[in-house]
């Protein structure tokens, strides 16, 4: 498929985990591509395996002059910006509340919700000027319940919903669709090494195997629907949550005894 040839499309985070798979996705589907990431060495690395139409901008989510500078280079780069994908994101080193200090809560506060709210505010204009287009905004499970110390990030990731829903509102008459995805536990640095401040990474202690489908998720699990929730197949969807867990928020999958 080619669903997005003559489409521009900026990933944040997107040399991690799951942005790098966003982005290559995109890019085999004939997108141009905006990488924005902090890490400058993976992202030239990615751009360079890409090739053609791809581009690498440093951004740091929480810096609106950085947002600035990436818009404009799609722009300039790539003629309009069609789709942004606000995937940067970071875990709180696990703390109950009453533990956790004031300078870790704005932090994750600020890279998770800051850094979305900042890149709603800045792309905007240029997805109106695009004539349209769509915004996701990664979110988690642990944005649709409570989790025992990760209140940092729970609180960030809740508050994300609040603000897609609102500026789906807001944009929706510009044609500009805006959704969250909600993953599981998904195969990525994010799990396999500690937060900042951490000593145990969530793969130390985290089974899958409870579950209804007894796996970790794979970042293309949640390529796949973040393709389609971009694509013209999704033109009616907009201010909607889609949790991709594996049935994670089912609870356990526990089978009592049949004869
Ligand atoms: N992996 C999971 O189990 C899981 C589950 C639910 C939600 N998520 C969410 O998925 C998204 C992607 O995470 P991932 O699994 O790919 O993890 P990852 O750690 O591989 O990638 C996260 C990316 O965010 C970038 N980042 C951190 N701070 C930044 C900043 N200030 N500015 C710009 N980029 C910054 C990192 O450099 C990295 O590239 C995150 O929003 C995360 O909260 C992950």
């Amino acid at each position: 498929m080619n669903r997005f040839a003559n489409q521009t499309v900026l990933v944040t985070g997107g040399t991690g985990g799951q942005g790098s798979s966003h982005v290559r996705a995109y890019h085999a589907e004939g997108a141009n591509l905006v990488i924005g990431g902090i890490d400058a060495d993976r992202g030239a690395a990615l751009a360079d395996e890409l090739g053609t139409r791809a581009h690498f901008t440093r951004l740091d989510v929480t810096d609106e002059n950085s947002w600035s500078a990436a818009v404009s280079a799609a722009e300039s780069t790539f003629g309009a910006l069609n789709v942004l994908v606000n995937n940067a994101g970071v875990q709180n080193p696990p703390a109950p509340i009453e533990h956790t200090d004031h300078a870790t809560w704005s932090r994750i506060l600020d890279i998770n919700l800051t850094g979305t709210f900042l890149g709603v505010k800045v792309a905007a204009p240029a997805l109106r000027r695009a004539t349209g287009g769509a915004i996701v905004n990664i979110a988690s499970t642990m944005g649709l319940g409570g989790t025992a110390h990760y209140a940092p990030y729970v609180a960030s990731k809740w508050a994300v919903r609040g603000l897609t829903r609102t500026a789906a509102l807001e944009l929706g008459r510009d044609h500009i669709r805006v959704n969250t995805i909600h993953p599981g536990v998904i195969a990525t640095p994010f799990i396999q090494q500690p937060a900042v401040g951490a000593t145990t990474a969530i793969a130390d202690f985290y089974s899958p195997e409870p579950f209804a489908i007894p796996r970790l998720g794979e970042p293309i699990d949640v390529t796949r629907l973040l393709l389609f929730l971009t694509s013209s197949d999704a033109s009616f969807i907009t201010g909607s949550e889609y949790v991709i867990d594996g049935g994670l928020l089912l609870g356990p999958a526990l089978q009592t005894e049949t004869a």
